[in-house]
């Protein structure tokens, strides 16, 4: 019996818990403890009198339902003599958009709940497009509380046509509307008979004979490794979950990235050795050749491999509190893959009501863009459209660990395949060794007026009289060419941190010491410069004054400009200035004068 993927999703107080509830009800998946449980609890927190409250069978835990809300995304199953189903529960307070882009990635069927009294709301509108987005092609527009406008015929047709108008820009293949109570059960399993005009299927109905999407078994074999079994010398197993096609003994796979060929030796499916296993099916293979597999490799139909590449255009919901910055770095996360990724552009953000196109530096929450990212790792993927494992990813901040980004594939850039790395005949060390000097990037960060520049300054002259080849990139100087075209919101600071990281890193190359002076106030854009340079190359250099002591000084007088309120976005006043946790040197600026923090540097690099 095949599994049919729906989620719910509408606006608040639409009556999505009370539909789900019914739905168990009526299908008689629940248990007889629960229905006891649920009739107690009923007389205690239910809003239906003495009657058993269908929306309290889906408030998980006790705590949550004194409080009235749901908490979690989950799960819930139930049953037909037709087929089996799996409802995503999502949550109607925050990180709602978050949870139903989870639950809407593994569904093939949306049920829209529009409130009869009210239409479709701006709220209905902006969920149906995330819905859409995330590949759902078929949607059920639950018309729900009838029972509150006398099933009346005209409301529910206005309702549809308005909809119906979103569906077709939205791109759904179908859209299904059904007037219902979720409430009094009307045309949820059995036609109502208070709504005789209406002809069409009851939920459940539709529900059993939708088609189910299921079709990943006939498409190529596709196993992201999610890990290597490895219990002793003889035995070495590739573990996870098949994202599409068929595997049986003897297939010729390959393994990619790396593009080798081999066989299947066999199948197993926990200890059992089983002749062949499907999309969806949690397997081990193990190969007939030694070959180098690990973790977030791909083991693929050899004759029907996946596209491999490392730089790609997406389209992308941001659901971080703190904005999407492009040339921020995170962690991407594609089916078992982990890389780290950047937003190398954000082409536009679609309004989520209208679908227009606007142009954007940042991605705020719940925004929706297309953009180009590129990846430090190349990457096995499909477009989404065509496979949700391979296509679909996450993006994870590097500091907090939180998912702040999911997004899906539209295809790999052509430019990433045509662009390829020349090698060069000399190199950094022979390059470095002309110069008699190890290379190194020592990048001085701090508030502004904290003396960055006037220590690196010193420290170039100091190496500058020992025969050191060195160069100074320092934060204003660059603001007046390379970097004239940006200003201080938080992504011109990104980028302008990227562009002097990068240059930085050509004249590590070219063999010099090479100091730079930047505010560069973000702990993740600093971490991203340190990652360009190997061990022990990048020195970072801590300036620490404390803001009343550089605000004092105010050499350029912009702290004043800044408190009156004529520079917006200034460090430390009204933007923020994030302290290195571990810094190569730590200059502590109130209790050294400046021919100590020298020494220190000084004797540090040598
Ligand atoms: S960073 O934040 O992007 O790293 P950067 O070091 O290039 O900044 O430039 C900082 C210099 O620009 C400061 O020393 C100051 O002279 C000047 N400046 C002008 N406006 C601002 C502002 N809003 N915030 C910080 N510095 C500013």
């Amino acid at each position: 019996m095949d599994t049919l993927h729906f989620l719910t999703c509408g606006s608040v107080d639409d009556g999505k818990s009370t539909l789900i509830g019914r739905l168990l009800l009526e299908s008689k998946s629940i248990f007889d403890d629960q229905l006891a449980a649920l009739e107690s609890e009923s007389r205690q927190y239910g809003t239906q009198g003495l009657q058993a409250d269908p929306a309290l069978l889906l408030d998980g835990l006790q705590a949550e339902r004194e409080q009235g809300i749901t908490i979690d995304v989950a799960y819930r199953f139930f049953a037909t003599a037709q087929r089996r189903f799996r409802v995503a529960v999502t949550p109607r307070h925050a990180q709602y958009t978050r949870n139903m882009a989870t639950g809407a990635s593994t569904a093939s069927v949306a049920v829209i709940l529009v409130d009869a009294r009210k239409g479709l709301l701006s709220q209905t509108r902006r969920h149906s497009r995330i819905v859409a987005m995330m590949g759902i092609v078929h949607g059920v527009l639950a018309v729900n509380k009838m029972d509150l406008v006398d099933f009346d015929q005209a409301t529910f047709d206005s309702i549809v046509a308005d909809a119906q108008t979103l569906a077709t820009e939205l791109g759904f293949a179908s859209l299904q509307a059904i007037p219902l109570s979720g409430l009094m059960g009307d045309n949820v399993m059995q036609p109502s008979l208070r709504m005789p005009w209406y002809t069409g299927p009851s939920l459940l109905d539709y529900l059993n004979t939708i088609d189910s999407g299921n079709r990943q078994s006939v498409q190529p074999f596709r196993l992201p490794v999610q890990w290597v079994n490895r219990p002793h010398l003889d035995f070495r197993g590739y573990c996870g979950q098949v994202a599409a096609g068929t595997v049986r003994r003897g297939d010729a796979v390959r393994i990619l990235p790396s593009g080798m060929a081999t066989r299947v030796k066999a199948v197993w499916s926990g200890f059992e050795e089983v002749p062949q296993a499907q999309a969806g099916d949690s397997v081990t293979l193990t190969l007939t050749d030694e070959v180098d597999v690990s973790r977030g490799d791909v083991l693929v139909a050899a004759d029907a491999p996946p596209q491999v590449a490392d730089q790609f255009e997406a389209r992308l919901l941001w659901m971080g509190e703190h904005a999407l910055a492009p040339g921020r770095q995170y962690q991407m996360k594609l089916a078992c893959k982990k890389v780290t990724a950047t937003v190398t552009a954000l082409k536009y953000q679609e309004d989520l009501y209208t679908g227009a196109h606007l142009a954007v530096k940042v991605l705020q929450l719940n925004g929706i863009a297309r953009v180009t990212l590129s990846t430090s790792a190349p990457l096995v993927f499909e477009p989404y459209a065509q496979n949700h494992t391979l296509g679909g990813f996450i993006l994870i901040d590097k500091l907090s660990h939180e998912t702040v980004g999911a997004g899906m594939i539209e295809f790999a850039l052509r430019r990433a395949a045509n662009i390829h790395w020349q090698a060069l005949t000399l190199n950094k060390a022979v390059r470095a060794q002309l110069k008699h000097q190890p290379p190194r990037c020592i990048w001085f960060t701090g508030l502004s007026g904290s003396g960055k520049s006037t220590l690196a300054n010193q420290l170039e002259q100091r190496l500058h009289l020992d025969g050191r080849h060195t160069y100074m990139l320092d934060g204003d100087n660059l603001r007046h060419g390379l970097n004239r075209d940006l200003g201080f919101s938080e992504a011109d600071r990104v980028e302008n941190v990227r562009r002097v990281a990068q240059v930085a890193r050509l004249m590590v190359d070219a063999g010099l010491i090479v100091l730079v002076s930047l505010i560069s106030p973000y702990q993740a854009d600093r971490a991203m410069a340190r990652s360009l340079f190997e061990p022990g190359e990048f020195v970072e250099v801590f300036v620490d004054a404390p803001l009343a002591t550089c605000e004092l000084r105010d050499a350029k007088g912009l702290y004043a400009k800044a408190r009156r309120g004529e520079l917006k976005n200034f460090t430390g006043i009204d933007s923020p200035y994030e302290p290195p946790l571990a810094p190569e040197v730590h200059l502590q600026v109130e209790t050294l004068d400046v021919q100590e923090c020298l020494m220190r540097l000084y004797a540090y690099i040598q």
